[in-house]
């Protein structure tokens, strides 16, 4: 063979390959194991022939390589030139998880009662008849006792249907004077609708201490539905009944949807309901060992989802507890 022609011709494929493909072909057929230049080296029966075409091996080796750096030194020009990264543009959208307007509104009102000197608790929602009921001076034929109403274990143990027994608690636990409010879930077994979900959750607070009224009640509640929903808000209360106060309001905060000139979610009264109060019944302080005559006491407790509705102007309750992305990526 003639090592020198071979050689000539392998440069000329080397120096024509265009792309780095290109060049591993020319390799294969001028280096490869069954090139004829292996083949030959294979066969070499005398020193001369061994030296020749070992020189021309290495000069196609050393072309190889000269190619190959041309074409990649090539190449990461062109990249440079044309690749260009625009780091100034947008980077891809990625969603970062955000909090559930529940849990946003609870966090308000956790604020709000912190920067009164309260202490927040959450307690446990797994109660006793003795706790949810008897203690709050329930009458033994309330209808809610019933289990048509509430979730029961067994004859003793239910799901609580209020935070009010964090009052119970808390009153058993400590010495007044009693600054408290319990935020957690509550159970009752409504049918779902647009307002009612048998799952929901309220913040309960108590005062206990020497001296307090219900001014004292109106302006704790003042603080928190103007942290809850502007400094512009009022609250007035409305005489009602519960069994655990004397006492007893519902107080009812000025419409922050339409400034009390009238709509439909205050149903045009300009006043929205928002759960109950009262001076804690000196039944109660009784039932938890404190003398009525020298502890006075306010109590009150509110929706929690209801408030979240009436700050994000969600029309339903169900969206709370369905879990859906579309409305969740909204807050
Ligand atoms: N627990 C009552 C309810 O769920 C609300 C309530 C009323 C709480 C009066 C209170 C209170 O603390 O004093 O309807």
């Amino acid at each position: 063979m003639d090592a020198t022609a071979l050689e000539n011709e392998a440069r000329t494929a080397v120096a024509a390959a265009a792309d780095l493909d290109a060049l591993d072909e020319a390799r294969i057929r001028y280096l490869g194991r069954r090139s004829d230049l292996k083949l030959a080296l294979r066969d070499v029966r005398d020193r001369e022939t061994g030296m020749t075409l070992n020189a021309a091996r290495v000069a196609i080796e050393e072309a190889l390589a000269a190619r190959e750096e041309e074409l990649r030194r090539a190449e990461l020009e062109r990249a440079l030139v044309e690749d260009v990264l625009d780091v100034t543009l947008p980077g891809e959208k990625l969603h970062l998880g955000t909090l559930h307007p529940t849990t946003l509104t609870r966090r308000v009102i956790e604020d709000s009662f912190l920067g009164l000197g309260y202490e927040v608790l959450d307690d446990r929602e797994v109660e006793t008849v003795e706790f949810n009921f008897d203690k709050l001076a329930f009458p033994p034929a309330h209808p809610t006792r019933s289990p048509r109403d509430t979730f029961f274990f067994d004859a003793e143990r239910l799901l609580r249907t209020e935070t009010s027994p964090s009052q119970i608690h808390i009153m058993e636990r400590k010495r007044p004077p009693i600054y408290m409010v319990s935020i957690g879930r509550v159970y009752r077994r409504d049918e779902i609708t647009a307002t009612r979900f048998p799952i929901f959750h309220q913040f309960e607070g108590l005062a206990v201490d020497e001296n307090l009224t219900l001014a004292d009640l109106k302006g704790t509640l003042l603080h928190v539905m103007r942290a809850l929903y502007g400094e512009e808000r009022q609250v007035r209360f409305r005489t009602h009944f519960f069994p655990f106060t004397e006492p007893s309001i519902e107080p009812d905060v000025s419409c922050p949807i339409c400034d009390m000139s009238g709509c439909r979610t205050c149903k045009y009264t300009g006043w929205i309901e928002m759960g109950g109060a009262g001076m804690v019944d000196p039944l109660v302080f009784e039932n938890v060992g404190l003398d009525p005559e020298e502890w006075t006491g306010f109590a009150f407790g509110c929706g929690i989802e209801r408030a979240a509705q009436l700050r994000h102007g969600i029309p339903e309750i169900r969206p709370f507890w369905e879990n859906d992305l579309r409305v969740l990526r909204q807050f």
